[in-house]
């Protein structure tokens, strides 16, 4: 059982395309997953289209008693193994600290929930409100996502100090595995700055390969459907990288892939 909090203080980078893109790769290899959508805007919950929902994170949230989040836990249109807590727009108002122990209302609330699941992915706001301090302090891996833009290394560099705070407070088993840049086009100088000043600040947290931008993305986000089932080249070399970096968070014996990854240092040589 892995906890994967996928996070990035700046707004539409990819958080919830890697988190789809990760639960695309799960539901592929036939992992017991769960997706629990974090963010007030419920953009995983739509790509998901759960059935049936009662109960929010909001609820969820805002009641808190340990594993009262089984109850909200609903199966998405994808698989009955791709699982779904579900989000709503009134999330927004838990995004602010509700007293003592705040931060670890989700954690408190899932109790012995995840352990049902090989996988669990927590999709965030793109801010450090409380929403996503309770999904650091409930995730074992922290993934951020950057695009290779100036603005965007600096959110990439928030979601990392914030990682550390949790980890150093409410989570000290929290790590944080790695930086995924998304919408890569090695074609573009900017990009290739800003990917060599990333791999200056972070080293080999920064995930090799970045995702391409891809038309398959939003395509099978608005269509309900896994990126693993949409057959396109494009497609296929983006759910390639999503499988290895899965692989590359998951425990060991988890892991399926054998083939190395196309390496970002040809675009830096
Ligand atoms: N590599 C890509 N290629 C093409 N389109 C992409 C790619 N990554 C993301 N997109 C599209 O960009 C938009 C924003 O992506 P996404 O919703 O994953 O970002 P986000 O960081 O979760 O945004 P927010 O901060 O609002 O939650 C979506 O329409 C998505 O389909
Ligand atoms: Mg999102």
């Amino acid at each position: 059982m892995t906890v994967i909090a996928v996070l990035s203080m700046k707004g539409g980078v990819g958080k919830t395309t890697v988190v789809l893109g990760l639960a695309s790769s799960a539901w592929d290899r036939g992992l017991r997953t769960l997706v629990i959508d974090l963010d007030p805007q419920a953009n995983a919950t739509m790509a998901l289209e759960p059935e049936g929902a009662v109960f929010t994170t909001s609820d969820v949230l805002a009641d808190a008693r340990p594993g009262v989040a089984a109850d909200a836990i609903v199966a998405s249109s994808w698989d009955s193994r791709i699982d779904v807590l579900p989000s709503e727009r009134s999330l927004e108002h838990r995004n602010v600290s509700q007293g003592r122990n705040s931060s670890l209302r989700l954690r408190t609330a899932l109790a012995t929930v995840p352990r049902e699941y090989e996988l669990v992915l927590i999709d965030c706001p793109p801010s450090l409100g409380e929403l996503t301090r309770n999904a650091l302090s409930t995730a074992d891996l922290a993934v951020i996502v950057t695009e290779p833009s100036h603005f965007s290394l600096h959110g990439a560099q928030e979601a990392l100090e914030a990682v550390d705070v949790i980890a150093g407070t409410t989570n000290p088993g929290l790590r944080a595995t790695a930086v995924v840049v998304n919408r890569f086009d090695p074609t573009d100088r900017e990009h290739l700055l800003n990917l060599q000043r990333l791999g200056e600040a972070h080293g080999p947290l920064v995930y090799d390969p970045p995702i391409p931008d891809c038309s398959a993305i939003p395509q099978s986000q608005r269509a309900v459907s896994p990126l693993h089932s949409w057959n396109s080249p494009g497609s296929r070399e983006t759910a390639d990288i999503m499988d290895d970096l899965l692989d590359s968070l998951l425990p060991r014996k988890r892991q399926v892939r054998v083939t190395p990854p196309v390496s970002i240092r040809r675009y830096l040589s």
